[in-house]
């Protein structure tokens, strides 16, 4: 990863059909054009499985947009019903796959061993992991926040070390902020970066830390507050879910980044 330019995350969760998603997929691309030639940011669109081969097929053009997809299966092939690969995301022409979303670990019960699997699979076929971190309102009110993350980190990446080729993208997502219109605020932003690559650091040398992670952060960020997680020392971009949806109003966010 050279020098890094602000990452912006669109996570369109199950909130839209296929309709809709290449509806909006369009707009986008058409509003990102008027922004100007030389973005000084990568965008990444995160639809639902079902859409992921229309929207990669709209995205083939532009440079700094990317195809995301919203999970992946550990395993490589077989008898598994309903899952969908890293090698087959990687057919799709997918770069990015989100993992461990709090969504995910509350309502399909994932766990860090699963997500663990997981980020190692994406990593295998060149797709770059962003893993979902973050702590609950009442796990926050008790003063956990940094063993929260410190003990995800040292789950979800235990027993091996990126290769020179691969990267990884942490989201700092707390999960009362999620859907929630509260943010937090900046200073708290960057002290959970601050935690975050503390305990990669721990985990895996300096070098491969600052060259092939980077942290962004998620929870109700809009265009009034995405300035907040641009170009801020260690946070270098945002997850984004409901302000993503509508074409007028992602763009107006966008505007602020390029
Ligand atoms: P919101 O931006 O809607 O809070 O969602 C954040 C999120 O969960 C992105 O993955």
């Amino acid at each position: 990863m050279t020098k890094p330019s602000n990452l912006l995350i669109a996570n369109w969760k199950m909130s839209l059909s296929v309709k809709q998603t290449l509806a909006l997929t369009k707009a986008l691309l058409k509003g990102v054009s008027n922004l100007g030639k030389f973005l000084d940011f990568s965008l990444v669109l995160c639809p639902t499985f079902p859409a992921l081969s229309a929207v990669g097929t709209l995205l083939k053009k532009p440079a700094n947009i990317y195809l995301g997809a919203q999970d992946v299966f550990w395993k490589g092939h077989g008898p598994y019903t309903g899952e969908v690969s890293a090698e087959i995301l990687s057919e799709l022409g997918v770069k990015y796959v989100i993992v461990g979303h709090s969504e995910r670990r509350q309502y399909l019960k994932e766990t860090d061993d699963m997500i663990r699997h997981k980020v190692m699979a994406a990593l295998q076929y060149n797709l770059t992991p962003v893993l979902c971190l973050g702590e609950t309102y009442a796990q926050r009110q008790a003063g956990q926040r940094d063993a929260v993350l410190h003990q995800q980190l040292s789950r979800d990446l235990a027993g091996f070390s990126l290769t020179g080729q691969q990267n990884l993208v942490i989201a700092y997502e707390p999960v009362w902020a999620i859907g929630s219109g509260k943010a937090v605020s900046q200073s708290d932003m960057l002290q959970a970066a601050e935690v975050i690559e503390q305990g990669l650091r721990q985990m895996w040398p300096s070098e491969t830390v600052s060259r092939q992670v980077r942290i962004i952060y998620g929870g109700s960020v809009d265009d009034t507050n995405i300035k907040t997680c641009l170009n801020q020392g260690r946070l270098n971009g945002a997850l984004v879910g409901g302000a993503s949806l509508q074409a007028a109003g992602f763009i107006k966010l966008l505007r602020q980044v390029a």
